[in-house]
């Protein structure tokens, strides 16, 4: 039946359930390098997968996890940003997980911040998407909106990776981090939603109790580009990694 073939993994903390996937990840790359390819792993942004990253990094300075073979694929950037803008998702991801791990350079692709034309950008990313024979593992976070990168309500289910204007809910939940409402951009490039679920498996993460509302929209709600989180129910094979505090508005 399409609509429920999402699995919901509840876990104690979100310490466990990051670890639970970090561990599921360094398998996945074992398998697809072991295959004779390198493993693409789409990845996310965001308070929530600071965790994972952290479990990353320990799996490959304690118990030898390479990522000489594998590539990467953000989902989303600000626009307007310098790479070196310390709040660009291309800081983000040198600070928690690339500085710290054996990845080739050439393999990190993320949006860039400052294109010289954002729609050859845009088509460059799905291009180099395909080139890498696209996505295993699509890492993905959530919004209070729903969205998934950057995929506010009304983003339709076949969209491609662009140009978006901002939620004003997600640009007010940026403001902290910014320094005010003013400092946050008003646009992003993000993967489309047709582009993410074209990943041959998904898993989105969603901790606290911030974000139980919009958790069980996605899961239990109607399958509707209001909640681009909610596309995920016809996915084959995606999973919601949750902590009881998330999960607690499911029935
Ligand atoms: C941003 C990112 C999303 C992320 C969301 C939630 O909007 N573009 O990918 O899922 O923030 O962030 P947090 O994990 O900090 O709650």
């Amino acid at each position: 039946m399409p609509g429920k073939s999402s699995k919901v993994r509840i876990f104690e903390d979100r310490e466990t359930a990051c670890r639970t996937l970090a561990g599921e990840l360094a398998g996945l790359i074992a398998t697809v390098n072991a295959s004779g390819r390198d493993a693409v792993l789409g990845l996310a942004t965001g308070n929530t997968p600071v965790p994972l990253y952290r479990e990353l990094v320990r799996l490959h300075r304690e118990e030898g996890l390479s990522f000489a073979r594998v590539v990467t694929f953000n989902l989303d950037e600000y626009l307007g940003l310098p790479r070196e803008h310390p709040e660009s998702y291309w800081t983000f991801m040198h600070r928690q997980l690339f500085d710290h791990v054996d990845i080739a350079p050439e393999n990190i692709h993320i949006p860039a911040g400052q294109p010289d034309d954002v729609g050859t950008h845009c088509a460059e990313y799905e291009q180099a998407i395909r080139d890498a024979g696209g996505i295993d593992f699509q890492l993905l976070g959530i919004g209070r909106t729903g969205h998934i990168g950057f995929n506010e309500p009304g983003s339709p289910r076949d969209s491609r990776t662009r140009r978006i204007e901002l939620d004003p809910v997600t640009r007010e939940d940026a403001a902290d981090a910014f320094g005010g409402l003013d400092q946050v951009p008003t646009h992003a490039i993000t993967m489309g939603c047709g582009t993410i679920l074209e990943a041959r498996r998904l898993g989105l993460l969603a901790f606290g109790e911030r974000k139980a509302a919009i958790v069980r929209e996605a899961i239990e709600g109607p399958i509707t580009a209001e909640v681009s989180a909610s596309f995920l129910q016809e996915h084959p094979d995606a999973a919601f990694f949750l902590d009881r505090e998330a999960a607690e508005q499911l029935g």
